[in-house]
């Protein structure tokens, strides 16, 4: 399949726009740009259209989609019982990085949401994923556009290495502004529950709707407790080389890092350290990379993800993380940063 990439670098292109919801009402395939991370976009309401996206990714068929919606009215066609909470956040959060799980309508089928009776909804904040959805017929089934167990993608040069040549069209609206996926919070319960944490945090969803939980799935180390959200079970994000995290005291930390790495190039190999601006200079020994800096915590969440796919070009041996208890972003920064590790922690 030809991939066409439309460019929308300087914002909306109408022309563009009208071809990519002409594609997506035909049943085609668009990754497009959202403020979180980009999307595999598909017809929500078209069960063979959502088929679809399963198949270009690599994705198992019980991980369900978000769908996305460009006006609030649409929540009516796609949900029953829709709770007052969820009129409250939306206020609130919408259009933007927060997902909303809800009893589904017949509408939708089963295909899109991976044969559950619910469905996650979210209004992205980004001008061309809203004119994409308007022009798609309003109602777009989107996971973020990689392969299975590969990163997110926060640019569309990430979406072409996965998926070039499987779907019908890129948009390219150049790097993304979050870099970490929405916020899913689950309002069937009678008090709501975050199934995924994102930017969109604990405390802000609290300041609206009372008390939140957070799903037992996300804080147990223990793999039995199956999480809510079918998606954060799988290992995503895993990178090639096996990733530490290195958690402590913020001077023992880079002690330990510096050990960790001499030891590893005494054997003749060389290990990756993801630092930060601030801690950038101490290390030695070791392929470097600056995430962001400590004191804005959104320029760690925009570069996690193309860190993780740098490292895996790099014929590094090992990688070792700083770890990033930030204010805001924190509970999600680590919560993808635990996955890629597959929990593996060195504490000092
Ligand atoms: O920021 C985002 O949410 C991005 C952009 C493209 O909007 N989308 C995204 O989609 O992250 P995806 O498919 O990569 O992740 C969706 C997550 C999965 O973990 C899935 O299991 C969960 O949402 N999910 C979807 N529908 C659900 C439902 N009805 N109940 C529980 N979890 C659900
Ligand atoms: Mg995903």
């Amino acid at each position: 399949m030809n991939t066409l990439l439309e460019n929308m670098h300087d914002g909306v292109r109408e022309e563009g726009i009208r071809r990519a919801g002409e594609i997506l009402r035909d049943g085609g395939l668009v990754a497009f740009p959202t403020e979180t991370v980009y999307g595999l976009g598909a017809d929500a309401l078209d069960a063979e259209a959502s088929g679809k996206i399963y198949r270009a990714k690599g994705r198992p068929s019980d991980n369900p989609l978000i769908v996305h919606i460009a006006e609030w009215d649409a929540i009516e066609t796609i949900t029953e019982d829709l709770p007052p909470q969820a009129k409250l956040l939306s206020d609130a959060f919408w259009p933007g990085p927060l997902t909303m799980v809800l009893k589904k309508s017949a509408r939708v089928p089963y295909a899109t949401t991976g044969g559950l009776d619910t469905v996650a909804v979210r209004m992205p904040s980004n001008e061309i994923a809203l004119a994409l959805i308007r022009a798609g017929g309003g109602y777009v089934a989107a996971p973020s556009a990689n392969t299975s167990g590969r990163p997110s993608p926060t640019t569309a040069q990430h979406v072409l290495e996965d998926l070039g040549g499987a779907i019908d069209m890129i948009i390219d609206g150049g790097p993304v502004s979050i870099g970490l996926e929405s916020t899913i919070v689950d309002l069937t319960e009678e008090i709501p529950v975050i199934l995924r944490p994102g930017y969109i945090s604990k405390e802000m969803l609290e300041k609206i709707v009372g008390e939140v939980r957070v799903d037992r799935g996300l804080l147990a180390d223990d793999p039995s407790v199956r999480p809510k959200a079918p998606g954060m079970k799988y290992r995503h994000y895993a990178p090639k080389a096996p990733l530490f995290i290195v958690e402590g005291d913020r001077a023992h930390v880079r002690e330990k890092i510096n050990e960790l790495t001499a030891a590893e190039y005494e054997s003749g190999r060389l290990a990756g350290v993801v630092a930060t601006d601030e801690s950038f200079g101490v290390y030695m020994h070791a392929v470097v990379k600056s995430i962001g800096s400590r004191d804005q915590e959104l320029t760690i969440a925009q570069h996690l993800y193309s860190i993780l796919r740098e490292f895996d070009l790099l014929e590094v041996s090992v990688i070792y993380s700083e770890s990033f208890e930030t204010p805001q972003m924190g509970p999600a920064i680590m919560n993808r940063l635990m996955k890629a590790a597959g929990h593996q922690v060195i504490r000092v």
